[in-house]
């Protein structure tokens, strides 16, 4: 092993860069040369690539986004794209692959693996979705990020005594929406993975005023509903001033945490660990609190998890 390259790919998540800083370091400390990739996938087709050095990922720990920018590519998914991609790889020498994105960007990383190419993936991505695992870089950011913008919400909420629903991101994924909603004391959390009529969010609301609730905050994960149509029910069926906020973007930039940029350094440096010693194929990821890997497909086939209990407890210390 001498050459490898590292890439960021689909969304962009808090804490990208320092997995980038911990690869290109802990790299450079076991003698290897490193190669980024700029533009995930689409720079591998592209065979846009630079050489990085321990200076080149100095002052980038704190920051969010990813220097090596990102994209979500459509040639790399077809034949003549996926070609150029090996064939940059095998003209520059790389042996092996540091792959930091989420399922699509490891199902890329799997299928160069089975065409000769030891790759690595490291889990990022805000959305929490790598059931094999228990957190993804960029989720405690998120969370984190969505509960200080629905403690705001809550000033302003209480004070015109509002209804307040507050779609977050995640796809299909209720992760964020739960923590969110859990740390930020929201009356109902509205998720995929779990039912939760409209009615019922309605019927919570009432009973809250009933008690002397000055206001309602209601979390709803985009993939479970739009928060405007939520809210255009709850105004109907309520009949009290509703808002909506569509928290965005917002939530996949700023600062990372600590939490963010100690996993992503772990991880980083496993991945290192994990090529230098030849293996590929793999994710790594935290699970019982240690940095550890299994076999990219393992991970993939894992059933998507949610934490039921701690969405029983939103819902009780909420009444
Ligand atoms: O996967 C991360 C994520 O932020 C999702 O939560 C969201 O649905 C999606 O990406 C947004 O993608 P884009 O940046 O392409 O709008």
């Amino acid at each position: 092993m001498r050459r490898i390259a590292v890439l960021t790919s689909g969304g962009d998540a808090p804490g990208m860069n320092a997995a980038i800083r911990a690869v290109v370091r802990k790299g450079l400390n076991a003698g290897l040369c490193i190669i980024g990739v700029r533009r995930g996938y689409a720079g591998l087709v592209a065979d846009d690539m630079v050489g990085l050095d321990a200076g080149s990922v100095a002052d980038i720990i704190h920051r969010g986004g990813t220097v090596l920018r990102t994209a979500r590519s459509q040639e790399f998914m077809t034949d003549d794209g996926f070609n150029k991609a090996l064939a940059a790889l095998s003209a520059r020498n790389i042996d092996g692959l540091v792959v930091i994105g989420g399922d699509g960007s490891f199902r890329g990383a799997q299928k160069l693996y089975e065409h000769g190419v030891l790759t690595v993936g490291i889990p990022g991505t805000i959305d929490n979705d790598i059931p094999a695992f228990e957190e993804t870089i960029g989720f405690d950011t998120a969370v984190n990020t969505a509960v200080q913008a629905i403690d705001r919400i809550r000033d302003t909420a209480t004070s015109h005594e509002r209804t307040f629903i507050i779609e977050v991101m995640g796809r299909g994924a209720g992760h964020i929406a739960l923590e969110a909603g859990l740390a930020a004391g929201a009356e109902s959390i509205i998720v995929p993975e779990e039912r939760l009529e409209w009615q019922e969010v309605c019927d919570r609301i009432k009973r809250g005023h009933l008690r002397g609730k000055l206001h309602t905050i209601i979390v709803v994960c985009e993939g479970a509903g739009k928060g405007f149509e939520v809210g255009d029910f709850v105004a109907g069926c309520t009949g009290f001033d509703t808002r909506v906020t569509v928290l965005g973007h917002v939530q996949r930039g700023g600062t990372p945490t600590a939490r963010d940029r100690v996993i992503a350094s772990k991880l980083g440096a496993l991945a290192v660990d994990l090529l230098v010693a030849g293996q590929g194929g793999v994710v790594v990821g935290i699970k019982n609190g240690q940095a550890i890997s299994l076999p990219i497909n393992e991970a993939l086939r894992s059933v998507p998890s949610f934490d039921r209990d701690a969405y029983k407890l939103a819902a009780i210390l909420a009444q």
